[in-house]
């Protein structure tokens, strides 16, 4: 959480930095600020609110200089305020620094600081490693005090720092949240992903944990902590700007929805060949894949949708390849005592690659001696560094908060895993298989089909907006989707409660709560469990639930059974999740919209998670 941003170029410096900061944002908007130096000094300009507020404020008094950092806040410590926003500077005012992470042990830094005659302005843990380095500095080069003030810190940063002494040159180092450099002709950025930089360059190095930068427009010097020089080449990202625009879409999110048939194109390319019946993984993958033995078990973990992907991968890897799979919440997994062992392998699933949950399921797993296999959105982000392989999901840079794409490409590489490891253990026939793999290579153009249903579900979305509690029900493989679809309401739509319920636990108790005119969205596509699905439709409308039917195409009995329905193509039940998914989606949107709601940026919320 939180977006950072430092440049060292050509003017406008402080342009530069806000427009890298605006791709930034879904990373954190409560607040923000830029600190530039001038030539004579530093000068800050902090806003609370979204980055809009500071630009208000940048062009009615403008700033500029040669070097800046800039900064959009999630909050951790210290209430959104403008004294709490960063950068935050040391007690002269000579550096200013901005901070992604948490520095778990500022209560004693600050302590011992506050004792060394330091004076503190914010309630942050950032604060503290300002003050630290210019206590270092008093007797090191600003590099050597750097490093030194970092192995002070316990907890995760990613850090950009520009000091008055060094004005041509940025300071950054991570641990634990992410970094990168982008390279310029004649300029330089850190920033925490991307996006940020892809207007100016799509050279790119990412760091890897404690390693610390000094950047300017002449040169990169990569080291340790202890400060040993490391030598990386730069790596070009394939990735272009308009993945990162809105290019005239009212949000991202929408935009996102709608580049879902070609996000799981490209996920699919060059690994599907259903003609010859062949998945191809990269040699990697292929020697991991290789490796796992007759008894291998899996534990699936993430966190939010990509959990919910991971549910659905659980039911179709025990279907299908036969293997044994636990799905958890990387939050709750991290924190029992799970029994791991060299026939086990972890399965973590993650579009940023970052979420500090799942990071530590990683590292709980590699430390009991169990495999890792990462399925991630990101390259060179920290949970596929940390892997033993790694499937891309090729989904572009998802910005939006709430999460589409990236969903939908997690859910066709666990298609992909599933369909290859139920050929490599002799589980499926030839001509069954080829028919799998060809409906999987038609995804793409089943899913623009389910995107064709926006007009009822806009009609459907004005129906129902008003309501303020929706349930959402499902069976089996579309258990998960009940849950996916409830989060996406509640995520984007704050004002109205969602949740999603495996449909035969309604008789259990939430069934009680069904008044007249509750929405209940039932996903009710063609399946093993269509019948027992129907039954639960009928108990809700016996109670006068308003039913909104999520149903197969052709299927014409269940519209007496609808208040209200949406159809998606008739398809296999194990990829009926990925064609439902839509719907959920854009309903969930429009609903939102209606309401007026924040779409791109819901409050309270951040995109990447990187603190617990
Ligand atoms: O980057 P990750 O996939 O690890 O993120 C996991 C969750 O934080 C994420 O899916 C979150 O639930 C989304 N905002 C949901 O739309």
């Amino acid at each position: 959480m939180c977006g950072i941003v430092g440049y060292v170029g050509k003017p406008p410096v402080v342009g530069t930095v806000l427009d890298a900061l605006s791709r930034l944002e879904y990373r954190g908007y409560d607040s923000a600020g830029i600190a530039v130096f001038n030539g004579r000094g530093i000068e800050v300009r902090k806003r609370v609110g979204k980055l809009k507020e500071l630009i208000a404020s940048l062009n009615t008094q403008p700033l500029e200089g040669q070097a800046a950092v800039g900064h959009t806040r999630w909050a951790t410590h210290g209430e959104p305020s403008e004294r709490n926003a960063h950068p935050h500077l040391d007690c002269r005012g000579e550096l200013a620094l901005v901070h992604n992470g948490i520095v778990e042990n500022y209560a004693e830094l600050k302590a011992r600081l506050l004792g060394q005659g330091h004076r503190f302005r914010s309630q942050t843990d950032t604060e503290v490693i300002a003050h630290l380095v210019e206590e270092h500095a008093k007797r090191l080069p600003l590099a050597e005090a750097f490093r030194s003030a970092l192995k002070e810190l316990r907890g995760s940063y990613a850090l950009c720092l520009i000091a008055k002494r060094d004005p041509t040159h940025l300071h950054g180092a991570r641990a634990g949240s992410p970094l990168i450099v982008g390279l310029g002709r004649g300029e330089a950025f850190l920033a925490s992903d991307v996006p940020a930089v892809l207007a100016r360059t799509r050279r790119v190095i990412y760091l890897n944990e404690q390693e610390v930068v000094e950047l300017s427009t002449s040169g990169v010097k990569l080291t340790t902590l202890n400060g040993t020089p490391v030598a990386r080449k730069p790596s070009t990202v394939s990735w272009d700007l308009s993945a990162a625009q809105k290019e005239g879409y009212d949000h991202f999110m929408l935009k996102e929805i709608f580049e879902q048939p070609s996000a799981v194109e490209r996920t699919l390319y060059n690994r599907l060949d259903a003609a010859k019946g062949q998945i191809a993984f990269d040699h990697r993958t292929r020697a991991f894949l290789s490796r796992l033995s007759s008894r291998e078990k899996f534990v699936i973990i993430a966190c939010g949708t990509a959990y919910h992907a991971g549910l659905v991968g659980g039911y179709m890897l025990e279907e299908l390849a036969k293997i044994p799979v636990d799905v958890d919440l990387a939050s709750e997994f991290r924190y029992r005592a799970p029994m791991l062992d060299r026939d086990t392998t972890v399965i973590a699933i993650t579009q940023s690659g970052e979420t500090a949950d799942t990071l530590a399921g990683v590292r709980l797993a590699k430390e009991q001696g169990a495999k890792v296999l990462a399925i991630c959105n990101v390259m060179g982000s920290s949970i596929p560094r940390e892997a033993d392989a790694v499937l891309y999901t090729h989904a572009g840079p998802e910005i939006a908060v709430a999460s589409t794409k990236a969903y939908t490409s997690q859910l066709t590489v666990l298609y992909l895993l599933t369909l290859s490891l139920a050929k490599r253990r002799g589980l499926v026939k030839p001509a069954r298989l080829r028919e799998l793999l060809t409906t999987l290579g038609r995804l793409p153009r089943l899913i623009e089909r389910s995107l064709a249903a926006e007009p009822a579900i806009k009609r459907i979305a004005r129906r129902y907006a008003r309501a303020r509690n929706f349930y959402y029900l499902g069976r089996r493989y579309n258990f998960p989707s009940a849950l996916e679809g409830a989060l996406k309401l509640k995520e984007i739509c704050p004002r109205i409660h969602a949740e999603g319920y495996a449909a035969g636990e309604m008789k259990h108790g939430p069934i009680s709560l069904i008044r007249n005119g509750w929405p209940v969205v039932f996903l009710a596509t063609d399946s093993t469990v269509y019948e027992k699905v129907v039954s639960n439709i009928e108990e809700v409308r016996a109670r006068k639930g308003e039913c909104l039917l999520i149903a197969s195409e052709g299927n014409r009995a269940i519209r007496r059974h609808a208040d209200a329905l949406i159809t998606v193509p008739k398809t296999e039940e194990l990829f009926s999740p990925i064609l439902i998914a839509a719907p959920l989606q854009l309903l969930a949107y429009h609903i939102a919209r209606l309401n007026g709601c924040d779409i791109d940026q819901p409050p309270n919320l951040a995109k990447s998670v990187t603190v617990e």
